[in-house]
């Protein structure tokens, strides 16, 4: 049995102001914003980072970034750096997310600067890496998986890569309704962490925790958790109601009824 704590993620992207955080905060289920395992980790826009930092003062709800850049500080318009992710509240950062590289370009060169630089700033990197429709098609998935995996790791050390979170994340499920079936994702996650492990070793790659996402609901949820490679999930469009993402995280004791 793996001893790695689960973690739910939850990604609301472009939604919610900063009074829309705030209600999110006040319905948010107790034993939801007190769990332990799973850890949960709310990534809201940079600017409702700090109203929910306050929000959820006192609770087990950690914040992060949806983005970061990998300089300190300088004339970067429009850019955030680790320093001010971690002084507006956010203790993780989701980097390389398929909307980013889609839509901005990002390659997996600034994939791995960004893990760099926010494991300087003891930010908790969550690496996405996910496979097209097309390169499903064509039988690419395992090779994009192994490339975007070496690339985001290139030259970080071995003790660090084991603090990092992986979230794989199909493209063809993101916001479809269609889930990875939970075999696949757990084969998927295994080629991850086989590739962690050719890189840094074993053990390392045994402590990494591989997150699922892609349509992650409370219907499936935990189907997804059962499998052994699959330490958490990564949710987007589920995370932005309260009690859809707290059935998520208490997928344990939805179980257990
Ligand atoms: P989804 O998004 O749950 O809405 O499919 C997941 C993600 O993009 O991280």
């Amino acid at each position: 049995m793996s001893q790695r704590t689960p973690v739910i993620a939850g990604n609301w992207k472009m939604f919610k102001t900063i009074e829309d955080a705030r209600a999110f905060a006040a319905a948010f289920d107790a034993d939801a914003k007190n769990s332990v395992d799973p850890e949960v980790v709310i990534c809201p826009p940079f600017t409702a980072l700090n109203a929910l930092k306050e929000a959820f003062a006192g609770t087990r709800v950690q914040l992060g970034g949806q983005n970061l850049h990998w300089m300190d500080e300088g004339a970067y318009t429009g850019e955030i750096s680790p320093v001010m992710l971690r002084d507006a509240g956010a203790t993780h950062v989701i980097i390389g997310h398929s909307e980013r590289r889609e839509y901005f370009h990002e390659t997996d060169g600034t994939v791995n600067r960004k893990v760099a630089a926010a494991l300087q700033w003891q930010l908790t990197p969550i690496v996405c890496v996910g496979e097209t429709l097309e390169d499903r098609e064509v039988q690419l998935t395992d090779n994009v998986i192994i490339v975007q995996t070496q690339r985001a790791l290139l030259n970080i050390a071995p003790e660090l890569v084991a603090t990092c979170l992986f979230a794989y994340e199909p493209v063809w499920a993101i916001g479809t309704g269609k889930t990875c079936a939970p075999e696949e994702a757990n084969r998927v996650a295994g080629v991850i962490r086989d590739t962690i492990a050719r890189m840094v070793g074993q053990d390392v790659a045994d402590q990494v925790r591989i997150l699922y996402g892609g349509s992650v609901k409370p219907e499936t949820i935990a189907s997804q958790m059962a499998q052994p490679h699959i330490d958490g999930a990564l949710v987007g469009g589920a995370s932005l109601d309260p009690k859809s993402f707290a059935a998520i995280v208490n997928y344990k004791a939805a179980a257990a009824r």
